[in-house]
């Protein structure tokens, strides 16, 4: 495997190469890094299911590079989806639209919609921009680590995870830390009423309130238990860390905590995270359950106050992390 520190854009053209040849290529993308292989090589997609062990039918987001290409692979758009796209692109949130023809069984799971995003990161761009100047359609890119484990948020971290099972051909672009450090929001637009499937850092009220200025009644409600879509963020633990996460719980000796600085750390605790900010939070959440790993901490205690928009998303993984659900 090639695990290139600096990116140029001879490392871009190359990898996008491998990506054209079947290969894998993990980037950086502001979410987390993603594990990138042709959408349309059911060989290439197969491998990603094989290195991740993820399950196969659970479908996979296709990464684009601008927004006129959700057209390549959606059809049926509705206005709504069109300016969700137009507002947030590049950008963390995934749209969920009814499948054109190249969105084959393999990436979708066998269901009749596709989940589209265009990633925000100058890395994962110009990889998408160059593939799709080769000839390629669209990339997909489930997160960079083994399944039900939690996303990688380094280059570092999908080195850890997936170092063994990448092959020569194989590429690993480092792009340093991931901004914002949890996974995409991902909005159901193909539901009569949007619905949030997958908390984010972009919210339900920000989603609302800009649905609301362009004078769009559709409510955005978040996703009932009885979904019949299939995703893994529906599993009831998933992102999880072999250490016992808890949250909200008073920290004990050797448990490690990860709270906002502003908080005090119990003597004998191990404090693996201090955030000044929840974006902050957000985005070292998943490199601190890997540091409670590495330290091998009792339990990994996460302490954060449901009172902000954005704690949702945050409390949220911190849950399946637990198996909470
Ligand atoms: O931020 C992100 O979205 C990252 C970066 C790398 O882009 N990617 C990511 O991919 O989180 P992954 O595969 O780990 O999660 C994709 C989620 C899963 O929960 C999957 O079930 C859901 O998207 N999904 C994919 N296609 C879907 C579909 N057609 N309908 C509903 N959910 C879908
Ligand atoms: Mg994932």
């Amino acid at each position: 495997m090639n695990f290139i520190r600096n990116v140029t854009n001879r490392d871009i053209e190359e990898a996008s190469r491998a990506l054209i040849d079947g290969n894998l290529v993990a980037f950086p993308t502001e979410t987390v890094y993603g594990l990138g292989a042709d959408a349309t090589n059911q060989a290439a997609v197969n491998r990603m299911y094989e290195v991740k062990g993820r399950p196969k039918n659970h479908p996979v987001i296709v990464h684009v590079s601008s927004f006129e290409k959700i057209k390549e692979w959606a059809v049926e758009i509705p206005a709504t989806a069109l300016e969700l796209g137009k507002k947030y692109w590049p950008g963390p949130l995934t749209l969920v639209l009814k499948r054109s023809k190249i969105a084959r069984d393999f990436i979708t799971g066998g269901q009749d919609s596709v989940a589209i995003r265009v990633p925000n990161h100058p890395v994962a761009l110009s990889l998408i921009r160059k593939f799709e100047e080769f000839g390629g359609s669209g990339l997909i890119a489930p997160s960079a680590n083994l399944f039900g484990k939690v996303s990688p948020t380094r280059a570092e971290d999908v080195m850890e995870d997936l170092e063994n099972h990448l092959h020569s051909d194989d590429f690993v672009l480092n792009g340093g830390e991931c901004e914002f450090g949890i996974e995409s929001t991902i909005v159901n637009c193909i539901s009569p009423k949007l619905e949030i499937l997958r908390s984010g850092l972009i919210t339900k009220k920000q989603l609302s309130s800009f649905l609301d200025s362009i004078g769009i009644s559709d409510f955005v409600s978040t996703s009932s238990s009885n979904n019949k879509i299939k995703f893994p963020g529906n599993l009831k633990q998933h992102y999880a860390p072999r250490t016992k996460v808890v949250v909200n719980q008073e920290p004990n000796e050797g448990d490690g905590l990860i709270s906002l600085i502003y908080n005090t750390t119990r003597p004998g605790v191990i404090r693996l995270e201090s955030p000044t900010s929840l974006n902050e939070f957000a985005k070292v959440l998943y490199r601190g359950f890997r540091k409670g790993d590495r330290m091998a901490v009792k339990r990994i205690v996460v302490q954060i106050s449901p009172n902000d928009d954005l704690s949702y998303a945050i409390i949220n993984r911190a849950y399946l992390a637990s198996g909470g659900g």
